[in-house]
């Protein structure tokens, strides 16, 4: 089984964003509310990302306690703020939050710096099959964005193949079938509901796992030569990094499989520097056509 890893790709984009960078100071802002320790990790990266290219990375990190008002005016401070090319919302949000206001928050992001493509505005665009780049940006959410870049630097035949993905979330699997389907692959999206989901992944020529649930997935889900993507991430009793796939299981069955650690986590944070400098440069282009020189 060959070993799908991030490294050289990911290198090789984040040089070339150096490379667009130079003479150019691009801001993107991460907020993170409250303390959940595996977010306070993915800030920490994603930050650390940013300064390895020359973008100027900041975070602001707000209080569990915080109200959805306090958000929204932080959210809008950003949008208004010329510095930021770039937001983020960490999500999750913490629970109460969460709750009151879900996924609505991400729409208090200018659909214009909205460097997560979560905003119901972009993720409208991306739904229509708008490009991805060009004057109607339909900002792609980064963890499926670098699934599929992954795919396509390992020259995985996507056109008329059959892709499962497992995992419904607005992050992850539903943006996922969509560029899948741009890729002209057949896409079934399997979830908690679904009927017998082993036999369902075992029609699949790629299979995505984005479940979360560590191991979910092991050798009866897997068809001979099939090529899987491993999204989750877990700490596992051995206190490793572990996914969603038992991939011991599945070495001499599989063609090949995407590592954790190693593999989506480092192509999603580098699609999240991607989407920011074509966030920029597309604001900049607009800007020298467009009078008033804004754009939701
Ligand atoms: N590597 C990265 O950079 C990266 C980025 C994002 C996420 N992740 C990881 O990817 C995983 C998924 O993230 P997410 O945000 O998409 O999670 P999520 O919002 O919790 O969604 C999980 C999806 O999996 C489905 N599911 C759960 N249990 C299932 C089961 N037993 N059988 C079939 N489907 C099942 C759920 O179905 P229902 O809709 O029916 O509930 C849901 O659609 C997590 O481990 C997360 O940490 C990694």
């Amino acid at each position: 089984m060959k070993i799908l890893s991030a490294s050289d790709l990911s290198r090789d984009l984040r040089s070339r964003l150096k490379t667009r960078l130079k003479d150019h100071r691009v801001g993107l802002t991460v907020v993170r509310v409250g303390d959940d320790p595996a977010s306070q990790v993915y800030v920490a990266n994603k930050i650390r990302a940013c300064a390895e290219v020359g973008l100027h990375g900041q975070e602001v990190h707000l209080p569990a306690t915080t109200s959805s008002d306090v958000l929204k005016t932080a959210l809008v401070n950003l949008n208004e703020n010329p510095n930021v090319h770039g937001i983020l919302l960490q999500l999750p949000l913490p629970a109460g939050l969460a709750k009151n206001v879900g996924l609505d928050a991400t729409d208090w992001i200018s659909p214009a710096k909205d460097a997560d493509g979560l905003t119901s505005i972009n993720q409208g665009r991306l739904h229509q099959g708008r490009p991805h780049d060009g004057p109607a940006l339909a900002v792609r959410p980064c963890t499926p964005a670098g699934i599929i870049e992954l795919l396509k630097f390992y020259e995985v035949p996507l056109r008329g193949v059959e892709v499962v993905i497992v995992g419904r979330s607005s992050i992850v699997g539903r943006p996922a079938a969509e560029l899948f389907l741009r890729e002209d692959a057949t896409v079934t999206v399997a979830h908690s509901q679904s009927k017998d989901l082993a036999q369902i992944c075992r029609r699949a020529d790629v299979l995505v796992v984005a479940a979360g649930k560590m191991g979910l997935i092991g050798r009866e889900h897997v068809k001979k030569g099939a090529v899987i993507v491993d999204v989750g991430i877990h700490r596992g009793p051995d206190g490793k990094l572990c996914g969603d796939v038992r991939q011991s299981e599945i070495a001499d069955l599989a063609s090949a499989c995407t590592p954790v650690p190693g593999g989506v986590g480092p192509m999603t944070i580098t699609m999240l520097l991607q989407n920011t400098v074509d966030l920029y440069f597309a604001a900049q282009s607009q800007r020298s056509t467009s009078p008033q020189g804004n754009r939701i």
